[in-house]
């Protein structure tokens, strides 16, 4: 009884997101018809970093589907932060732009820290400034990080209620680490929370106990079957290139939770690709246009 296998749903981002950007799409058209006003996101990216292309263009491309302006803006990596700074401050006072996104992470001679706080809280709609940050922590009005709280959607998609779980994030990165289980442990979601990452010794000791996990540790394999409780829901949050010659690109994508492992032993997991990424693109566009509301109705 102990070793049965249980049938393990895949969490399907990509439909959650279609069905939110569907409705993405309709606050669009009603905010051009009302006020006469299109969202608009400015997308930039420094450098030509093969994944962070790639990143930009699903974002450009769903903005612009969403009936959004996308004004894209792609420099060279030699850029310097000075250069950077003042395409931000142009950016921040242009009525046109509801959002301003710069792909991170930004070449080694950037100083993230100078670039992220030159972009007006009003405007950052990844959610990264130290205001939103803060806001977000103190549980104020803000723009919430848009892979945590697609997470956040995500885990509520697979059916399963969050307060009162245990839920185990690894991974302690600014971008989903930190804030996913700021926003998990909130009143709203009301969980448990424990935040493991590479000074844990013994990661297995937590997830078993988990009822939820979020792997955001950047290595494929992170998270095996034999780490999970039974029926637990896991949201990987990992994406990996792995060389592998019988694929059009060479490389195939990996998440940081083995799947094949988790089969059978999770109640739900996500796939990669087709979960957590799609969901981040949307969560971006929800915050672009609720920018846009707000610029809109002030
Ligand atoms: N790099 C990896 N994830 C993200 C993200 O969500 N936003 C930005 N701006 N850069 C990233």
């Amino acid at each position: 009884m102990q070793n049965q296998t249980i049938n393990t749903k895949i969490i399907d981002g990509k439909q959650l997101a279609d069905n939110l950007r569907a409705e993405i799409a309709e606050g669009v058209c009603r905010i051009k018809n009302e006020k006469g006003l299109t969202p608009g996101l400015a997308v930039i990216l420094v450098g030509d970093n093969p994944a962070s292309v790639s990143y930009v263009t699903a974002k450009e491309r769903a903005c612009r589907e969403a009936g959004m302006f996308s004004r894209e803006i792609r420099l060279a990596a030699e850029t310097t932060e000075s250069e950077v700074v003042r395409l931000i401050n142009e950016l921040n006072g242009d009525s046109a732009i509801h959002g301003i996104l710069v792909q991170l992470p930004l070449p080694k001679h950037i100083s993230e820290k100078s670039v992220i706080n030159a972009i007006a809280p009003e405007k950052d709609v990844d959610g990264f400034t130290p205001v939103n940050v803060g806001r977000m922590m103190i549980g104020e009005d803000c723009y919430l990080p848009c892979t945590p709280h697609g997470i956040i959607k995500l885990i509520e998609f697979s059916g399963m209620d969050i307060r009162g779980k245990h839920a185990v994030v690894i991974g302690r990165s600014n971008i989903v680490g930190k804030p996913v289980a700021a926003l998990l442990s909130r009143r709203e979601t009301n969980a448990t929370v424990t935040l493991c990452h590479t000074g844990t010794p013994d990661v297995a000791r937590f997830t078993r106990e988990a009822d939820i996990v979020v792997v955001a540790a950047g290595h494929p394999g992170t998270l095996t079957g034999d780490m999970l409780k039974k029926g637990a829901v896991v949201i990987d949050v990992g994406v990996n290139r792995i060389p592998d010659a019988t694929r059009p690109k060479g490389f195939r994508l990996v998440g940081d939770a083995d799947f094949e492992s988790c089969q059978g032993v999770a109640g739900a997991i996500t796939p990669v690709p087709g979960g957590v990424g799609p969901m981040t693109i949307t969560m971006l566009l929800w915050n672009t246009l609720e920018s846009a509301r707000r610029a809109a109705n002030a």
